[in-house]
């Protein structure tokens, strides 16, 4: 029988709609202080980053421990990762030693080869392309907030990036309408639009901001450059592409009464998002962030086939 392939968390899209549920919930249950005990005793998870982070990092590290298990932080440019030992001979060795890795890389192509080699489950911290579990956190914000995100709308404004694309898997899987206005220039990528649409999701392009936010129940946006930007080294023609999406209280006017505001962080005052509407009342920035110590438990858990 071929081997069984690990528990992987890559991309939201690998996962139906109840896998996804039950990892949320147990992100919930781990909030509430429903898991009982030390369920990643004697476990270690390595955490490789090839890019900074301040939330991913901790709240892995934090969450592992918690948990009871191991986290071993590392930095790919202290690896022989970072002086071109191959992802998949990476894998095969980091298998032997650890129960789990999460990596951050500005190359999807990196965190899939790690996955194909790796015999342990390979968790996805960012990519180039995605960062599933920021929408984990995200989901579970909206709905502490304003109950079952399903059928609702989410506006999202600004550039077609990672995060955006993880949205676009996340309004397939969790059923909300998904609203993107970005400049034609950074739209996300076709092919994934066209793969969400065929999955049922309700996915609304447009170019002009106050039409995509129009009565949302929570707008979103995320910086203008992404860390996989600063490869090419152009971000003031993109401020100009991106400066009319700015999330700004004449363009949150446009939504809900009642619509929240959410931005993974970091956050840049004054280009992205105004700092009246990143610190005003419908602001729920920090409470998106401090969820992502809880919904990766629930991603842990899963993945280590733990509930
Ligand atoms: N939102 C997020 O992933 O933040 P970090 O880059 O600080 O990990
Ligand atoms: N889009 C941002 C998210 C940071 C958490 C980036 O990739 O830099």
């Amino acid at each position: 029988a071929p081997p069984r392939r690990p528990r992987h968390f890559l991309e939201l899209m690998d996962h139906d709609a109840g896998q996804l549920r039950h990892m949320l919930d147990l992100g919930v249950r781990a909030k509430r202080g429903q898991i009982d005990g030390k369920p990643l005793a004697g476990k270690s998870i390595a955490l490789i980053f090839e890019k900074p982070s301040t939330r991913t990092r901790v709240s892995f590290e934090v969450g592992i421990r918690q948990l009871g298990g191991d986290a071993i932080v590392l930095s790919a440019k202290d690896m022989q990762l970072g002086r071109g030992e191959s992802p998949a001979d990476t894998a095969q060795v980091l298998s032997r030693y650890v129960d789990a890795i999460m990596l951050r890389t500005d190359d999807v192509r990196k965190i899939r080869e790690l996955a194909e080699h790796a015999t342990v489950p390979v968790i996805n911290g960012l990519t180039d392309v995605s960062h599933p579990c920021q929408l984990m956190a995200d989901m579970m914000t909206f709905e502490e907030h304003r109950g079952p995100v399903a059928g609702q709308v989410i506006a999202w404004t600004g550039d077609g990036n990672n995060v955006a694309q993880s949205f676009i898997q996340a309004a397939a899987r969790f059923g909300f309408t998904l609203r993107i206005a970005t400049p034609p220039e950074l739209a996300p990528p076709a092919q994934l639009i066209d793969w969400a649409r065929r999955e049922g999701a309700r996915i609304e392009l447009t170019s002009d901001p106050h039409l995509a936010v129009d009565g949302a129940r929570c707008v979103v946006t995320d910086t203008w450059v992404s860390m996989s930007d600063e490869r090419d080294g152009g971000p003031s023609s993109r401020h100009n592409l991106l400066a009319p999406y700015q999330l700004n209280a004449a363009l949150l006017k446009g939504a809900a009464p009642d619509a929240i505001v959410m931005h993974c962080l970091p956050a840049h005052r004054g280009e992205e998002i105004t700092q009246e509407v990143m610190d005003g009342p419908q602001s729920v920035v920090f409470d998106e962030a401090e969820n992502r110590l809880h919904a990766q438990k629930g991603v842990l858990l899963w993945a280590l086939g733990l509930a």
